[in-house]
């Protein structure tokens, strides 16, 4: 069975933790915004619905969704959608960001989860999305080329003190 890429809903708690084993070591964010190790699963489902609807969002945060990529019952990367850019996601984030776990990485997932998004995407009502990666992540821009991303430019990022692509797709 293919990738599906989905929200999380309740039944999928066992799922998450065990995905989120995956990520030790690493930096949170590339599993999830909200939760860290010990956090309420049904309060990160929560905030994550409101995230989705726009309620509630953090100082600097724009409506945007979080999906989980399912291979059969097990979660082996997540893409985040934003729902429109803000000045910052504009410099750098763009509209989707996406993350697979080291051991399935190499095997095309990324590919299919940012398919799957774009159609999710489309389905928001967006003609183009903003896609950003660093200029030396190659497996990244090789996904965003794959799906015709255009370069727009290459600047210098301050935060992360690392030069970044930022591309257009065309939905
Ligand atoms: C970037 C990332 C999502 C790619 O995931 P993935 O599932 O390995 O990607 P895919 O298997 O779909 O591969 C995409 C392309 O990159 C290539 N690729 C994969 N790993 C690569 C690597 N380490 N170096 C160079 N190219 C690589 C693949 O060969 C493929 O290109 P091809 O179809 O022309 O052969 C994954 O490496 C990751 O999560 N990295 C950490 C988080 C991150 O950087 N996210 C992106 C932020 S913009």
């Amino acid at each position: 069975m293919g990738i599906i890429l989905r929200k999380l809903n309740a039944s999928d708690e066992q799922a998450f933790l065990e995905g989120a084993k995956e990520w030790e070591g690493e930096s949170p964010h590339w599993y999830s915004f909200i939760w860290t190790p010990g956090y309420s699963y049904s309060e990160m489902l929560k905030q994550l619905e409101d995230d989705d609807a726009g309620k509630n969002l953090r100082p600097g945060r724009v409506p945007h969704t979080m999906l989980y990529g399912f291979l059969d019952d097990k979660i082996i990367g997540r893409l985040s959608v934003r729902h429109h850019l803000n000045e910052n996601l504009r410099k750098r984030g763009g509209h989707i960001g996406y993350a697979v776990a080291k051991k399935y990485r190499g095997q095309g997932y990324a590919t299919e989860m940012v398919r799957q998004a774009l159609t999710f995407c489309r389905a928001l009502g967006l003609e183009s999305i903003m896609v950003t990666c660093a200029d030396d992540n190659e497996a990244s821009w090789k996904v965003i080329e794959k799906f015709g991303g255009k370069l727009e430019d290459k600047v210098w990022d301050d935060e992360d003190e690392e030069m970044i692509r930022r591309y257009w797709i065309t939905l």
